[in-house]
């Protein structure tokens, strides 16, 4: 019997991914700029970081790495560009992180934002991936558990999903989607710039 089987993958996650090609030319910038900031203010602060150090969250134009704001900003252009509806405004707030060896995030979300994003600047191997977590493993845990391997793989319907960091790439995800970092298992620090992004209707 030929049932003409077809699966549609409806109300899906999106997970933004974005690559800088030319990352070579600003990355020594951007370390240099993070540590400098770190100097500044060694304390930061402490939220999903175990270990390690967070910057204190800054609006974008207050962000002291000059290269770091640029490089978002060009990156918020053209997500807006290519993505949003044109009456729609952007704003947002980051923070920088050096997570050193044995250095990890426990799982959070981003609350009072709409979507979130990590820019991978010095990605030592074995430093961690991030891993996101499946907003439905508490309501669909049978069914999911229940799908083969390669289902699972073509519809991409995992209860967790990591994404390798590479320098230069960056992730842009709904806020609301838990996700955790794993450990720091280099002996070198690990630098990323993590964001939150508040979308209005300017009219
Ligand atoms: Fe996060």
């Amino acid at each position: 019997m030929d049932l003409n089987y077809k699966i549609v993958n409806l109300f899906p996650n999106s997970i933004h991914n974005l690559e800088i090609t030319d990352f070579d030319e600003c990355k020594d910038e951007l370390v240099k700029e993070i540590y400098q900031e770190r100097e500044r203010d060694p304390k930061g602060r402490t939220v999903s970081n175990q270990g390690g150090w967070q910057s204190n969250s800054h609006e974008l134009h207050e962000c002291k790495s000059e290269m770091l704001q640029k490089v978002i900003k060009n990156l918020l252009s053209e997500f807006k560009k290519n993505l949003l509806q044109e009456d729609i405004g952007i704003t947002c707030e980051g923070w920088m992180n050096i997570n050193g060896p044995g250095n990890f995030n426990v799982k959070h979300n981003h609350p009072r934002c709409h979507l979130s994003g990590v820019f991978w600047i010095k990605v030592p191997k074995n430093s961690g991936s991030i891993m996101f977590h499946s907003p439905e493993i508490f309501n669909r845990f049978q069914e999911l558990d229940s799908y083969e391997e390669d289902f699972c793989y073509n519809s991409n319907c995992y209860m967790t999903h990591n994404f390798a960091p590479h320098e230069g790439r960056i992730l842009i995800f709904p806020a609301s989607l838990e996700h955790h970092v794993e450990k720091n298992n280099s002996n070198e620090d690990r630098i990323s710039y993590s964001f939150n992004i508040l979308l209005k209707h300017e009219k």
